[in-house]
């Protein structure tokens, strides 16, 4: 069963995963069955930016209301985390108010000091380190495109970021395989590579070579260049990153049936060329969409008091 807080999936196990994406799957079919949801009835999440969101805000305020709750967005402007008001303070005043916090912001230490110092759960929504909702979301839009998650091959073009770290943690903890495919000086660190263990090398791996890479690909998956909160270093990444382009060349080298993934924002042109973007091959809206059906059953297993009732009837 999930933890107290959803921080990062280094702290998952292969279980959580897949309780996770079953209450999601167990969900989303009732949604589209018209069944309201009542199990977050007077329940108020705050979501804390520090950084700009389409999706992430968009689907946690939408899903908190379709499980009966509301949430409530607090910009950084507003609360001014670390700079108005320490973190700790900000953790503790706010666990008098909600029943809990979302956050998105720069250092992966806030969202842990968060958790720490507050006392409601937290769920990370993106840090520079890590994006653990985008990789639930990944999972289970995979699933609805593949026979099985394990023995996939996803293909992460770009470098290593929030989004490659927790999809290549998702994909170890469900026994698929993740490339990092990065120029030299973008690639995981030792820390990272730590985390990975044995795995380190075979399920998961990265080479540096885009063609050999992407060879037998099932998943070709893209993110931007360059992330937010590192665009001073735009130029730099144009430059880097130029031959790691998704487009039509590159897809000939994956697997028959290959799709395309990107957790957007997508910036055309740069790391993946309109045509590939609008391709049959592209799932990334529903992508998109998968984003709010993976956030209810985090929500809903870290907030309700129906944890386990939830996840009897989503496994049946
Ligand atoms: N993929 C994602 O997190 O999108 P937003 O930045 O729009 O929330
Ligand atoms: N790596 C990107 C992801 C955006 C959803 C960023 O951090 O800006």
């Amino acid at each position: 069963m999930l933890g107290d807080h959803f921080l990062s999936l280094t702290d998952c196990t292969g279980d959580d995963i897949m309780d996770l994406l079953a209450v999601a799957r167990y969900l989303k079919k009732r949604s589209r069955s018209g069944v309201i949801e009542h199990a977050l009835a007077g329940k108020t999440l705050a979501m804390v930016f520090e950084k700009p969101s389409l999706r992430t805000r968009v689907s946690f305020e939408v899903g908190m209301t379709g499980l009966g709750g509301r949430a409530m967005y607090i910009s950084k402007d507003e609360v001014g985390l670390g700079t108005r008001e320490p973190v700790q303070d900000v953790a503790r005043v706010l666990s008098r108010y909600v029943d809990g916090i979302m956050i998105r912001t720069f250092a992966h230490q806030t969202v842990v000091d968060l958790a720490r110092f507050g006392s409601v759960p937290v769920i990370n929504g993106l840090s520079d380190e890590s994006h653990p909702c985008q990789a639930i979301a990944d999972l289970l839009t995979m699933q609805e495109h593949f026979p099985s998650l394990a023995g996939l091959r996803i293909v992460f073009i770009g470098d290593a970021n929030n989004v490659s770290r927790s999809l290549a943690r998702a994909c170890q903890l469900v026994g698929a395989n993740f490339v990092l495919a990065c120029p030299e000086n973008y690639a995981f660190s030792e820390a990272d590579i730590a985390e990975f263990g044995d795995d380190w090398g075979s399920v998961v791996q990265q080479i540096h070579d885009p063609l050999a890479a992407v060879t037998g690909a099932d998943v070709l998956y893209s993110d931007v260049w360059t992330s937010m909160g590192q665009e001073a270093e735009r130029e730099e990444r144009l430059n880097a990153f130029s031959g790691y382009q998704i487009n039509a060349s590159l897809m000939t080298h994956a697997a028959t049936g290959a799709k395309i993934m990107h957790c957007l924002p997508a910036h055309r042109d740069e790391e993946i060329t309109d045509e590939a973007f609008e391709s049959e091959a592209s799932i990334v809206f529903d992508q998109a969409e998968n984003r709010m059906h993976a956030q209810r059953a985090v929500l809903r297993l870290l907030m309700a008091d129906d944890r386990e009732d939830v996840l009897t009837a989503a496994v049946q």
